[in-house]
């Protein structure tokens, strides 16, 4: 308490001469020297997942043996992000639960820089430097002193504590095996250079979630660009589903005002929780896929699987490492488990006259061997005669192999003169539908040849047409990508 009052320039001061100095590299005598070390390394056990119980502190090898920490499995570092109570966060004891149900013989570590996480915003975002210090010469101390493989260490940081992990992962000797980075925070960090937030170069694997990107780039949660190898940004990456007030207000009615805080930070957290779901549910992990921009995405255009073009979202992803950064996205449920199925659908809307309209609203119904779908509404930007459109729906529901489709135009929901005075339907022979779970391919026609679609008409229904696409060769491969690569820079 008395060193936060005492917080003043003078010691903002010192602090960032602190940090020039040691990225300047400081006298190996120092670097042995652990008194400068003011986080503390808490690690966790399955029993009691939100007790601070034991802490490991650097220099003092008894205190390995005394925590039990297991120096054959793999270590978990969990870093927290700024925070305004001064305590912990309700996610961690979640993450950390999460983490020991999933890998049961690891060591989950928390790090404790509260005491600096809960400064103003600048000056805790200033103090990354000296947490992702600790953590390094933490790390080192384990490996120089147990020749603790530094192959087995995971780091996991959320908002600042993203870039802590990085910092960190920058300032070991020998590089650490991942950092997964939970929308790392936006403010004082989306211009900064690399070696002072989180980047690819700090791990040997670094992999990214964002959730709450909105505004301007400095006015954003969390970071836009990305920083790893592979950067997800679930449904765009700008607001989570599930997030808006009213889900506020109904949560708030169910438990109360307690969890207020956790509502502000709704979709900045929801990070965290995906991750979490990636370890609970094995068996239905969210797929991301490469996109180059989010309409594209939106358009059902980037749903290929080729050349590691998708990749699991959280625990399980595919360690794929290119030169440049890769932006996937990905649609999810509220709630978790969060999977839901992508499908890409491709109409040709034949009309006799030219008609162009915007913003419409549409029902689609899909049957399949599993389950069915139905009334999944989706809104075309636009469409007009003669013209094909893709556009990409998602349901939380496991369809197995579609069978059947409906599709229904609806009337807007005010009265509109112009639909009441000319009635109009486009006709539609096939639709094209492409699973991104599964990567099959369908087509399915018009029962009669052509289908009518009419505004506010019933729906139209198209069934699997007997002779389907056959699997293409390697040539047919090729010049299918080249298309989507063609239509992802469109
Ligand atoms: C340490 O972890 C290994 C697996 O990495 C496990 O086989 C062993 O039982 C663990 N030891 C203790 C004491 O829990
Ligand atoms: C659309 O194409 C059909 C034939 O495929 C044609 O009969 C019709 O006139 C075309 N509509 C327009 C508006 O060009």
């Amino acid at each position: 308490m008395e060193r936060r009052r005492g917080m003043g320039k003078t010691a903002l001061l010192a602090v960032l001469c602190f940090c020039v100095r040691a990225a300047a590299g400081s006298d190996p005598e120092a670097e042995m020297n652990f008194e400068g070390i003011e986080s503390k390394f808490s690690l966790r056990t399955p029993a009691e997942p939100d007790e601070d119980v034991c802490y490991l502190v650097p220099g003092q090898m008894d205190s390995l043996a005394q925590c039990n920490f297991n120096q054959t499995s793999k270590t978990f570092v969990v870093i927290h992000g700024w925070t305004v109570t001064g305590m912990y966060e309700s996610w961690v004891p979640k993450l950390v639960d999460a983490l020991y149900k999933r890998e049961p013989d690891s060591n989950v570590i928390v790090v404790d820089w509260l005491v600096r996480a809960q400064q103003h915003y600048p000056v805790s975002a200033a103090y990354t430097k000296l947490v992702g210090k600790d953590v390094a010469m933490f790390i080192d101390w384990m490996e120089e002193k147990f020749n603790y493989p530094l192959n087995n260490v995971h780091l996991l940081g959320y908002s600042l504590g993203a870039h802590a992990a990085g910092i960190a992962g920058s300032l070991t000797k020998k590089k650490v095996n991942r950092i997964t980075g939970l929308d790392p925070a936006g403010p004082t960090f989306e211009y900064a250079d690399a070696p002072i937030r989180l980047s690819p170069d700090d791990a040997d694997f670094v992999d990214v979630l964002h959730t709450y990107t909105r505004g301007s780039p400095d006015r954003s949660i969390g970071i836009q660009k990305p920083v790893g190898h592979i950067d997800i940004y679930p449904n765009g990456g700008g607001f989570q589903p599930g997030c808006n007030l009213g889900e506020a207000l109904r949560l708030i009615a169910e438990k109360g005002f307690s969890d207020v805080d956790q509502l502000v930070k709704c979709s900045h957290e929801r990070s965290i929780h995906l991750f979490i779901d990636s370890l609970l549910y094995e068996e239905k992990p969210s797929m991301a896929y490469r996109c180059n921009t989010k309409e594209a995405f939106e358009k059902g255009l980037c749903l290929s699987c080729r050349k590691n073009r998708c990749n699991n979202l959280g625990y399980k992803v595919n360690r794929v490492r290119t030169k440049r950064n890769t932006k996937m996205y990905l649609k999810t449920r509220a709630q978790m488990p969060y999977k839901v199925f992508h499908y890409q659908v491709k109409i040709h809307f034949f009309g006799k006259t030219s008609v162009t309209k915007v913003d419409q609203p549409f029902l689609i119904s899909l049957y399949g061997t599993l389950d069915e779908s139905e009334n999944i509404a989706f809104t075309l930007p636009e469409i007009s005669s003669n013209k094909t459109f893709s556009f990409l729906i998602y349901t939380e529901v496991d369809i197995g192999d579609l069978l059947m489709l409906k599709l229904q135009w609806e009337k807007d929901t005010f009265f509109s003169w112009s639909d009441w005075w000319t009635p109009f339907a486009f006709t539609i022979q096939r639709v094209r539908v492409k699973s991104g779970e599964t990567q099959k391919k369908v087509v399915f026609c018009s029962r009669d040849g052509s289908s009518r679609l009419g505004k506010g008409e019933e729906a139209a229904i198209f069934v699997k047409c007997l002779e389907q696409p056959v699997s293409r060769k390697r040539g047919g491969a090729k010049k299918a990508s080249k298309e989507n690569s063609a239509h992802e820079s469109a």
